[in-house]
């Protein structure tokens, strides 16, 4: 019996609905040239389900994707609906009821485009707690006296295994372990992370050097080349991998996995990019960002071979100079799909 693993699919809004059906028929391609199935449980989640029902996803909808192996999804975000509301009614419950703690983030520089900075970065978000807490209120609700106040929360066990986490990637690699800190400025909630990133990485035999964000921010674009494996908090780590794949060439490359190491539930995998909805519905966008989340998730799904043939695919379709507009190039997402496709056969 040939090897089967079960996907649910959440396109989701803008150009989710067309660098997801890209990706997907990659995985098709190589799931038959390396003998394996995948059954993808399409999921019509997102804004629409929103206007119609009131909900991003079903009241059940956890439990549904509680049974599958991997969640694969486009973008969710709509220029109709709050932000917020669409972020915190799918993407950001499935991530923390799964315990996704790790958000893996590679940026590399892909090939193929001209005058693109050297770069080739692992990017280790924090993936549930931290600066994205619930923990807060508004008060004065329009008047002079209108007040916001948000909590960020830091636990030494989510420092901890975040830290345990990165340091296993950093072994793997050469260099330094770098930690995204502002303890000059906050001084809390950094002053403990630091603390505990460095205890860990003492424990698990790796050098650390915390580096504060801002300084950090401007290395990513003068210095790209120091960098290996970062750790960083949920926003620290967010802001970062949009810059980081900015400096690489564009966000249309950047891939992301949201991992549950212990393999409790099933782990999510994703582009950074988000919807963007200014160029959606015209054919242009990158599919790469979601080809290479796809590659991460064969990765994950334990088809390694697999997984790096794709990814050898697609970057050899972006060396070869197939490639979308946001990486100077003139091709439609369908002519980058049918270009790795043929070199898949
Ligand atoms: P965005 O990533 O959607 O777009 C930023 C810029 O990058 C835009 O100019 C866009 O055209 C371009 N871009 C993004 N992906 C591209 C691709 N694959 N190929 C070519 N160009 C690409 O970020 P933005 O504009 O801040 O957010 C748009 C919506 O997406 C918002 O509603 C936001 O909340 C949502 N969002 C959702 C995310 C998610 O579902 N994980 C992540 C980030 C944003
Ligand atoms: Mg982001």
């Amino acid at each position: 019996m040939s090897r089967r693993h079960v996907v649910d699919v959440i396109a989701g809004d803008g150009i989710g609905q067309e660098v997801v059906p890209a990706a997907l028929a990659c995985v098709d391609a190589v799931a038959r040239r390396f003998g394996f199935e995948v059954e993808w449980r399409h999921r019509d989640w997102g804004s629409d389900h929103y206007r119609a029902h009131g909900s991003m996803m079903p009241e059940d909808g956890l439990d549904q994707l509680r049974t599958g192996d991997a969640i694969f999804l486009g973008a969710v975000g709509d220029p109709g609906i709050p932000d917020d509301v669409t972020l915190w009614g799918l993407l950001i419950p499935i991530r923390r009821a799964f315990q996704q703690y790790v958000n893996l983030r590679p940026v590399r520089t892909v090939p193929g485009r001209e005058g693109a900075t050297e770069i080739d970065v692992l990017i280790v978000r924090e993936n549930v707690e931290g600066e994205y807490s619930e923990i807060g209120g508004r008060y004065g609700r329009g008047t002079p006296d209108e007040l916001a106040v948000q909590e960020a929360i830091f636990t030494r066990r989510g420092i901890e295994r975040i830290t345990r986490y990165a340091a296993s990637l950093s072994k793997e690699r050469t260099g330094t372990l770098i930690s995204a800190t502002k303890s000059n400025g906050i001084i809390h909630t950094m002053p403990f992370w630091d603390e505990v990133v460095r205890e860990v990485a003492d424990a698990e035999g790796v050098e650390v050097d915390s580096v504060l964000i801002d300084a950090l921010a401007a290395r990513f674009v003068l210095a790209p080349g120091s960098l290996d494996v970062v750790v960083a908090s949920n926003l620290f780590g967010d802001i970062l991998s949009d810059l980081a794949a900015a400096v690489a060439g564009s966000i249309g490359i950047a891939p992301s996995a949201n991992l549950n190491p212990d393999r409790s539930a099933p782990s999510l995998f994703e582009p950074v990019h988000g919807s963007a909805p200014d160029i959606a519905g015209k054919g242009l966008a990158n599919p790469t960002a979601a080809i290479w989340a796809a590659s991460m998730m064969l990765d994950h799904l334990g088809e390694e071979e697999a997984a790096a043939v794709l990814l050898d695919a697609c970057f050899s379709s972006l060396a070869s100079g197939v490639s979308t507009r946001d990486l100077g190039g003139t091709a439609s997402t369908q002519e980058c799909v049918d270009d790795v496709l043929r070199r898949l056969d």
